[in-house]
């Protein structure tokens, strides 16, 4: 696939691997459009300052108050893209979150509250783009999801029955859309120091008033073979990758560090 010119969705492009992802392909000349919540003001500050980044560097940007739990507002992400650039190339759901505790003391509102956000949530993306994608008779989908969604996690197995589901979600797209020339790959990531880990999983610890980014460090540099965290460019550089790869799809791409090997 051709990026240059070309058109792509980052739900949860604000921060992050979002923002790695957004910025791998803005710097292959694509247009960019974040979907994002963009009703929260942290959310939404994380956005104006991406999108300045991308714009003083020459990229199309376009940013949309999106929750991916509401299908509308999918529908409203990929109608926005269309009207703004014209074209819609790629579409990756990335946007996620975490509640990290163990199953026994994991609310039936908490599993649902990962499973809206990281499983329906990223099916409701990708559904929304299919009619203009049939009708192109092309198109791809990038999907964040985990280490986690292929190996049960201690502590964290909501979260990762949800990415398992992303996986599921994945494949099953890969299958159903391969006909119509529309690939969908996964992308599992194994450490990275965004919000996610600093604010999130180890939010106990920053209450305490730990330094989180060192304990994360520490953390990610112990568990990791390569000895080192991933980095939002590391997971940008496969989504873009993925969607030039015209002959690969249904697969599940670790980047972490030779955490995971299947
Ligand atoms: N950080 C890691 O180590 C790690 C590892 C594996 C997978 N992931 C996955 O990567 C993705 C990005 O996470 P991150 O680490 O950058 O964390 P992050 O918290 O920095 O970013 C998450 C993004 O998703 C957005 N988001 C959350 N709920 C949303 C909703 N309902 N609608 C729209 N947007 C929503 C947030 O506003 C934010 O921009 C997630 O799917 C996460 O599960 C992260």
């Amino acid at each position: 696939m051709e990026l240059q010119g070309s058109t792509v969705i980052v739900t949860g492009g604000s921060r992050g691997i979002g923002r790695g992802i957004v910025e791998a392909f803005a710097a292959e000349g694509a247009n960019v459009v974040i979907g994002d919540l963009l009703g929260n003001a942290e959310v939404a500050a994380a956005c104006a300052e991406t999108t300045a980044v991308l714009r003083a560097a020459g990229a199309g940007v376009h940013a949309v108050e999106v929750d991916v739990r509401d299908p509308a507002a999918n529908e409203a992400l990929v109608a926005a893209a269309l009207s703004t650039f014209g074209r819609l190339d790629v579409v990756c759901a990335n946007a996620g979150v975490i509640v990290p505790k163990p199953l026994a003391q994991t609310s039936a509102e908490e599993w649902d509250f990962m499973f809206d956000v990281n499983a329906k949530g990223a099916f409701l993306t990708c559904a929304a783009a299919i009619p203009h994608f049939t009708e192109q008779k092309a198109g791809c989908f990038v999907v964040t999801a985990s280490i986690a969604g292929k190996r049960g996690q201690a502590g964290a197995g909501a979260y990762a029955a949800s990415k398992f589901a992303a996986v599921g979600l994945t494949q099953s797209l890969s299958m159903e859309l391969a006909p119509l020339n529309i690939r969908a790959n996964a992308i599992c990531p194994g450490y990275l120091g965004t919000s996610m880990w600093l604010n999130d999983i180890l939010g106990r610890q920053k209450d305490a008033g730990k330094d989180t980014s060192q304990v994360f460090e520490r953390f990610a540099t112990q568990n990791t073979p390569l000895g080192r965290p991933q980095t939002p460019a590391d997971i940008g550089q496969a989504a873009v990758y993925l969607a030039r790869a015209d002959n690969v799809t249904g697969v599940a791409l670790n980047v972490a560090g030779g955490l995971e090997q299947w």
